[in-house]
């Protein structure tokens, strides 16, 4: 007979580690050298042998309050007393429609309605679709082409992936790609731009292959652009002065909808709630997740334009007009959690002390520069990247060992590829800033 489910939770170095298959994991590794967090508070985490942590990623980029705010804690706990789960399709609980309305009120002005969703993924599955589904509803069905970006990350659904620019998120699944998609180029280049601070006055030339991808297929084949204003997953990548603003400009002059991915972007990690308070470029679709709940219940969502949601306001009232949704699309923990998050970083002033830490981080993680087998160092809002020289036939070993080093020495760095990446919560102390950048330096000298 099976155990008893309470006598099945024992002490963490006792767990059975095999039947969980990791996401983005080395499993046959990791179960080798198991590394557990157990507990965590503000910018700590607690690993199961009881040392403290400094979380210099703010989760995978979502706890962007902390960890475990109060506020947001007592949100959910309130939520769940009241309301554990509502339908959402035709019904719905009042939390989802004050999420909506909040989230436009703050968002830049033209987005007037929100999608809920998940996740990040979802997230990006469904602007695509919105993308699509818009311009057949306005008569320009022939529009059905995506355009991505080399090393973009759109996350894994088959929409994301097939946009997104990353080969080994590819290449398994090469015969499931959705046809139509094509990519332009990535803007990263050691040769020009190594250790920019901000964005790189180099690459805008590279906006121009929109241009190409449009005479080569005609606009009237081309439904939408999908990039991330800053490219987060594929390591930090800022965008060069005036690209943006051409990839708007082309996508504009060609019929194009312009989706800027802000699961990342988002939510003050660029000082502000989204990329065009900083960059000053409109897209016409936005999509989020991560930080919108400090990353403390899963929720994503694509903010729509009134003009695109209008788009879809048409036949009998009675009809649904987007067949799409999930399940939990607009749970009551996650908005609730979402309302509370966005109350946090406003009463707390959270966006202006992440811009006002962006230079310490800046100075700081420059100080790296000519440290072993650095080669580059950038950095835009909070959040910053390390890109070192891989070792000799092992690419991506170097920063793992540096990853590794960081984790036992009381910092939780995160890596992917040769890059190692730095975003951490926007409470983070110019103090704490220091023990993470000396760690690193530390640990780039102990794994040469
Ligand atoms: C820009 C971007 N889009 C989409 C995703 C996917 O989000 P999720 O992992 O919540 O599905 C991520 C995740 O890191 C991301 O960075």
């Amino acid at each position: 007979m099976s155990e008893p489910v309470e006598q099945l939770f024992s002490d963490p170095s006792e767990l059975n580690l095999d039947p969980l298959w990791m996401p983005f994991t080395h499993n046959r590794y990791f179960k080798k050298h198991p590394r557990l967090v157990v507990e965590a508070k503000g910018v700590h985490y607690t690993t199961d042998d009881g040392r403290q942590l400094i979380d210099a990623l703010s989760g995978l980029w979502c706890c962007n309050a902390g960890h475990r705010h109060p506020k947001i804690v007592e949100a959910i706990k309130a939520q769940l007393d009241a309301l554990d789960y509502a339908v959402g399709f035709q019904a719905h609980h009042p939390k989802a429609f004050e999420l909506a309305d909040l989230l436009c009120d703050r968002a830049p002005a033209p987005f007037k309605h929100a999608f809920f969703t998940n996740s990040g993924s979802e997230a990006c599955d469904t602007a695509l679709k919105i993308a699509l589904a818009y311009h057949k509803a306005r008569g320009d069905g022939s529009r059905f082409r995506l355009i991505g970006r080399e090393k973009g990350y759109h996350g894994v659904g088959f929409g994301g992936m097939s946009v997104g620019g990353m080969m080994p998120n590819r290449k398994a699944f090469a015969s499931a790609m959705i046809p139509g998609v094509d990519h332009l180029p990535h803007t990263h280049s050691l040769e020009h731009m190594a250790y920019t601070r901000g964005q790189p006055e180099w690459g805008v030339h590279l906006a121009e292959d929109l241009a190409r991808i449009v005479a080569l297929h005609d606009a009237s084949t081309i439904a939408a652009v999908m990039i991330e204003p800053m490219q987060g997953s594929g390591g930090v990548i800022v965008p060069p002065v005036g690209y943006l603003e051409r990839i708007r400009e082309i996508c504009t002059q060609n019929g194009i909808l312009l989706i800027f991915d802000e699961v990342i972007t988002g939510f003050g990690r660029l000082g502000e709630i989204f990329s065009p308070d900083r960059f000053g470029v409109m897209p016409d679709l936005i999509t989020f997740a991560k930080g919108i709940t400090s990353g403390m219940v899963p929720l994503g969502g694509v903010l729509a334009t009134a003009d695109i949601y209008d788009a879809f306001m048409q036949g009998p009232e009675h009809m649904v007009e987007f067949f799409h949704g999930y399940t939990y699309s607009g749970h009551p923990l996650a908005t609730a959690a979402g309302i509370a998050a966005i109350d946090v970083y406003e009463s707390e002033d959270m966006f202006a002390r992440a811009r006002a830490m962006e230079p310490i981080l800046e100075d700081a993680v420059h100080s790296l520069r000519g440290e072993p087998n650095v080669v580059d160092i950038r950095n835009c809002g909070l959040a910053a990247a390390i890109e070192l020289a891989p070792r000799d036939g092992l690419p991506s070993k170097r920063a793992m060992d540096v990853f590794h080093w960081c984790y036992d020495n009381g910092v939780m760095v995160r890596y992917g590829g040769d890059v190692i990446a730095i975003g951490p919560p926007l409470t983070i102390s110019e103090a704490q800033i220091e023990v993470i950048v000396d760690t690193i330096r530390e640990a780039l000298h102990a794994t040469s």
